[in-house]
């Protein structure tokens, strides 16, 4: 969850109080399955003014995965550290993977192509097959990854995990308008833009959504990156601006993100035997 999620700052506290007492009732009634470790987001980018205050909070509650992207710092990632934190930074090119691993980071989101909100441009081949020439360390892959067969593609070209964003949109618990649910259900890879227009950042949107907003989603401007601002008094000019990656095809409708996960498991077990693995 990206902690600029929460607004006003305050609020984050009370979601981490949520999440971090949710899991571990469910850890001591099911000690059999326990939950998987929750990630927070962090924009390290020098316009988020929250930074500070988000990661002390993290700490405080000893979120288990630190997902950072935008700028790598060794503070932040000592802080993470200070508990057992894990790190695990947003790349979308061999080299900032490198910087961020010299800087400290424990493992790397690689985001290839296609990717639902800020992304790259890199075929996820050429990604994950440039950083594990030198870094044997944890990989996850993001970019269009919306199927069981996906999810087993993305292990099999040397990533440890498969990164999911787009598609759980479309499910019942993802606090999105339901008419962005539904746009997603909807759409697929020909309605997804690649614009820097709406932060300064390149990144990947539904074309529906810049059309509601009046602009021309083929001839759309450039921004101007010394406009970014990721801070917390940051005005949501483009909120109707919906991110979206490309692989959301796979998704015909708004379902509980347990029916997702399902599918996701069905799927993967099903392409496994297809190639007798
Ligand atoms: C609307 C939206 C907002 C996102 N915001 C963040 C963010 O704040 N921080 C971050 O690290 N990644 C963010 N992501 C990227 C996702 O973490 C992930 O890399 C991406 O969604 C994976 O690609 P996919 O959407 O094609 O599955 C966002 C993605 C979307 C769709």
């Amino acid at each position: 969850m990206p902690s600029l999620n929460a607004r006003p700052a305050e609020q984050l506290e009370e979601w981490l109080i949520e999440i971090t007492e949710a899991l571990a009732k469910h850890n001591q009634d099911h000690p059999d399955q326990p939950a998987a470790p929750f990630a927070i987001n962090q924009i390290v980018h020098k316009s988020n003014d929250r930074l500070e205050h988000d990661m002390a909070l993290c700490v405080k509650y000893k979120v288990p995965i630190i997902i950072t992207s935008l700028g790598a710092r060794e503070d932040v990632n000592a802080a993470a550290h200070s508990y057992g934190g894990v790190v695990l930074h947003d790349i979308i090119n061999n080299k900032f993977a490198k910087k961020a691993i010299e800087k400290g980071a424990d493992g790397l989101i690689a985001v290839a192509a296609g990717a639902g909100g800020h992304a790259g441009v890199k075929s996820p081949f050429a990604l994950i097959q440039e950083i594990r020439e030198w870094f044997d360390g944890p990989i996850a892959l993001s970019g269009s990854i919306a199927t069981g067969d996906a999810v087993l593609a993305a292990q099999a070209m040397g990533a440890d995990f498969a990164y999911i964003g787009s598609a759980f949109i479309a499910t019942d618990e993802a606090r999105a308008a339901d008419n962005y649910k539904q746009a997603v259900v909807d759409a697929s890879s020909d309605d997804i833009v690649y614009s820097n227009l709406f932060t300064g950042v390149h990144g990947n949107y539904l074309a529906p959504s810049i059309r509601n907003a009046g602009l021309d989603p083929d001839h759309l401007p450039e921004s101007d990156p010394s406009k970014m601002n990721f801070g917390g008094d940051a005005k949501k000019a483009w909120k109707d601006i919906w991110g979206c990656g490309q692989g959301i095809s796979a998704v015909k409708a708004v379902v509980p993100a347990a029916e997702l996960v399902a599918r996701l498991k069905r799927e993967y077990q099903a392409a496994k035997q297809r190639l007798a693995i």
